[in-house]
């Protein structure tokens, strides 16, 4: 594989970021395995330019491949979604950077953890847990169950402005 950049998002990276998030959710990590959709909220543009959400792109040779978006939360915490890898892309640890790209940003401004939610049915918490993510709570819903998750985040800086 050529050489992969990770960069924030900019505005016209947004159509090419809810491409890949759709197709990536299309395709489930395992055969047979649970599968969520991503929805998109009309306003994604007017959301990101008010740096209401961020996004981290990883992109081989120019061309988006996978992507993961943060909000700030209270409490000096991150909140990551949606983390995508396209599908010819998977297991070459994009994934893993992304998050970890996220996990950078936290360190640089100040913030003490990070928070995530993902499905039980699609193994997702095992995958978190290899990234040092701990289980906070598992919610029982009708057909899957959301399990809750945290990192506590070292090195305590003074949080400067976006
Ligand atoms: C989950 C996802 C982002 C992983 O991306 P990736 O770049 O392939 O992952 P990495 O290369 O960093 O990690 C690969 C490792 O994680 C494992 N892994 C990947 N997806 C996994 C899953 N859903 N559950 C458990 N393990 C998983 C691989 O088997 C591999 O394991 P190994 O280290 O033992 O070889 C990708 O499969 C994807 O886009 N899935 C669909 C969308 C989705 O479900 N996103 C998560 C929303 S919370």
């Amino acid at each position: 594989m050529n050489s992969i950049s990770f960069r924030h998002a900019k505005l016209n990276d947004l159509t090419r970021v809810k491409y890949i998030t759709k197709l990536a959710y299309k395709i489930s990590y395992k055969e047979n395995s649970f599968i969520t959709r991503s929805h998109e909220p009309n306003n994604l543009k007017d959301i990101f330019l008010s740096k209401k959400l961020f996004i981290i792109v990883a992109a081989v040779d120019k061309k988006i491949v996978g992507a993961v978006r943060y909000k700030i939360l209270e409490k000096n915490s991150l909140y990551i979604y949606k983390l995508a890898v396209l599908k010819t892309y998977r297991n070459k640890r994009i994934g893993e950077s992304l998050i970890k790209q996220i996990e950078v940003v936290a360190k640089k401004k100040g913030f003490t953890k990070i928070l995530l939610d993902c499905a039980q049915e699609k193994q997702l918490p095992e995958y978190y847990k290899k990234l040092g993510y701990k289980i906070d709570i598992v919610k029982k819903h009708q057909d899957h169950h959301d399990v809750y998750m945290s990192k506590k985040i070292l090195n305590k800086i003074k949080i400067n402005s976006f």
